[in-house]
């Protein structure tokens, strides 16, 4: 086994956000790896079967607002902390700014100081590259480009969190790691109203409807599978060469939307194909795509999954767990400004 897999054998770690669609998979490629593992989520936007039911995973139901469990989960002693838990994403942080700024700004703030009370050996923060560059930039999206054009209350608390991790690192010497995910898919992501476009796809694609392509199809993202994340997740807490760093965990590769929808249609067996409907105020971003050299000059990280691969296998795991998913997902009437659309086709 490569020795940054060996490495978590017997360590004690702290996945925050683990009921989550990465942090799930996280959770349990650690499991395997023979860590102990702290799970601390709310269960606001995850799932409690997400996590696996295994010895040495435990589970603390609580948000990490709240000092009582962040005592208990701290208690714990921690080597290494996954800062996943956050408000998501961008719809959600229009319609609840206060929300996303108290998870994902002093909720970030309290992990970094229980980190350092407590001489956490490394903390990653979950950062976002499809937040933190903003709406208008070069690509290949290299690290060293800043931007004040954000554009939503999340984009602005992704990039404050890697603020604070950086003040952290300098004044109190924590060893942080800021991995900047693009656009994750995978298993483990329920569809939802504030939910990423694959799930949801996918949701409506078995449900026979057609495909709401919000702008004109040709936008691109640079769609990551979450395995490689973790992978990149995994690395990311072992090499000393990440220490104080940021940079990008994605695929390297741009998908357009249309393409992605064709694709699946096709791998659903669904006939409604498309329809287009008009694009979210702050979505300006017309195409996607990262530069992952670093990454992988840092800590070796190399994306492997194929685009179509990946998706075959979501929508193997839909299917596999397609009751527990139409109950999971919300899709609320009039909460988002941007689903109501669909709510009214799901009526
Ligand atoms: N999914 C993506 O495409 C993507 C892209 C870039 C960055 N990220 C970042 O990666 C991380 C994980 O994303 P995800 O897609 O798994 O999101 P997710 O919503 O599936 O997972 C987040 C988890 O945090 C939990 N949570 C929310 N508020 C909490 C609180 N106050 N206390 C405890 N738990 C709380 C939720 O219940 C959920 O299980 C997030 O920090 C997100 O910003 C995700």
């Amino acid at each position: 086994m490569e020795e940054y897999k060996q490495f978590y054998w017997g360590k004690t770690v702290l996945v925050t956000g683990g009921a989550g669609a990465i942090g799930s998979n996280l959770t349990r490629k650690l499991a395997e790896l023979g860590a102990h593992v702290i799970v601390v989520d709310d269960l606001s936007s995850g799932q409690i079967w997400n996590i696996p039911s295994v010895s040495n995973v435990l589970f603390v139901k609580g948000s990490i607002l709240d000092e009582v469990i962040l005592k208990r989960v701290f208690f714990e002693r921690p080597q290494i902390v996954f800062h996943l838990a956050a408000f998501f994403a961008n719809q959600n942080s229009v319609d609840h700014p206060e929300r996303d700024l108290m998870v994902n700004g002093m909720g970030t703030l309290r992990m970094l100081e229980y980190s350092v009370l407590t001489g956490v050996e490394r903390f990653a923060y979950a950062s976002s590259g499809c937040a933190i560059y903003g709406g208008d930039m070069p690509l290949p999206l290299k690290e060293d480009f800043v931007t004040m054009h954000l554009s939503t209350p999340y984009q602005i608390t992704k990039m404050l969190g890697e603020l604070y991790c950086n003040f952290f690192y300098h004044h109190y010497g924590l060893k942080v790691v800021k991995p900047r995910f693009f656009n994750s898919y995978g298993p483990g992501e329920v569809p939802g109203q504030y939910r990423n476009v694959i799930p949801n796809f996918i949701y409506w694609a078995m449900k026979g409807l057609p495909l709401p392509i919000t702008g004109t199809g040709e936008e691109t993202r640079d769609f990551t599978y979450v395995g490689d994340l973790v992978d990149g997740l995994l690395r990311a807490g072992y090499f000393e060469s990440a220490i104080g760093q940021s940079f990008n965990l994605a695929s390297g590769r741009e998908v357009k939307i249309i393409e992605l929808a064709n694709m699946v249609n096709k791998l659903t067996g669904n006939n409604a194909g498309v329809r287009f409907v008009s694009r979210r105020k702050w979505d300006t971003k017309k195409r996607l795509l990262a530069s992952i050299e670093l990454a992988k000059k840092l800590i070796g990280y190399e994306p492997k999954m194929q685009f179509e691969e990946g998706l075959k296998i979501t929508i193997q795991w839909f299917r596999d767990n397609w009751e527990k998913i139409e109950a999971s997902a919300e899709f609320g009437p009039g909460a988002s400004s941007a689903v109501r659309e669909m709510v009214a086709i799901k009526d």
